[in-house]
């Protein structure tokens, strides 16, 4: 599986070069799969059925809409009737939402920038299973951090996730505080809250940017849908 070369100047007859063969391409993950850091020997195992053969018994692709901002900017609530049209025009979709994932798949995880930045990259793995299953995935998570986004994006090919940007203003957001999170916040009872002790990098170019304050739930809903289907 390995082997070595050397390179030699037709004229001259010297050395001008050498290379070795590490690794052959066939036996490599697509690169959305590769793990640098991986420290276990594991290889790719390929198969048979590919996502497009999934996508076509489906009768349409898989993809994500991934939606950010702040907590209480009405992302769940937007993903959620998103996910309603959609369905109700037939599509397959999965909803993951910050909150129920949280208490399951990543219970383990806290609120700092290394458990959140761990969530959003379970988040995206998950996600893209989904999507290479034929389904629309929606995921409902602050994901506050740009290079997370960036890093989920990653996983898919181009076209295939979109990034809502629920661009909501941090005063409303607090103003609306459905969970009574931001009070416990401002009283210093939670640490790392987002707006408030914890960053928010807002998305450079989302595919969307929506704005809750100004729009019904329904327009938006339609202002997505011409975007992803
Ligand atoms: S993320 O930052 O890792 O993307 P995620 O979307 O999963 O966050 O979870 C956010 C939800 O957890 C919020 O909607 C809120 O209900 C709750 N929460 C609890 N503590 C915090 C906190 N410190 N900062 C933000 N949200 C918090």
């Amino acid at each position: 599986g390995t082997g070595s070369f050397i390179v030699i100047d037709r004229m001259t007859n010297v050395t001008v070069g050498a290379g070795m063969v590490h690794r052959m391409l066939e036996s490599e993950p697509p690169y959305e799969y590769r793990t640098h850091d991986s420290k276990a020997e594991v290889v790719w195992n390929r198969s048979s059925v590919t996502p497009e053969m999934r996508a076509h018994i489906k009768g349409h692709a898989g993809k994500c809409i991934w939606f950010t901002g702040l907590s209480g900017s009405g992302k769940s609530t937007l993903a959620n009737a998103l996910e309603v049209e959609l369905n109700r025009r037939g599509y397959h979709t999965m909803l993951l939402d910050g909150d129920n994932i949280r208490h399951g798949l990543c219970k383990d995880l806290a609120m700092s920038e290394a458990d959140r930045t761990e969530n959003i990259r379970r988040v995206g793995e998950i996600a893209k299973l989904f999507a290479d299953a034929g389904i629309i995935v929606i995921t409902a998570f602050i994901s506050p951090f740009r290079s997370d986004r960036a890093a989920a994006r990653e996983l898919f090919a181009d076209g295939d996730f979109i990034e809502v940007h629920v661009d909501t203003p941090l005063a409303i957001c607090e103003q609306r505080d459905p969970k009574g999170l931001y009070e416990k916040a401002r009283q210093g009872k939670i640490k790392d809250f987002t707006g408030i002790n914890s960053p928010y990098e807002v998305p450079e170019k989302p595919e969307i940017a929506v704005d809750s304050t100004s729009h019904s739930q329904q327009e938006l809903v339609t202002q997505i849908l011409k975007k992803v289907v």
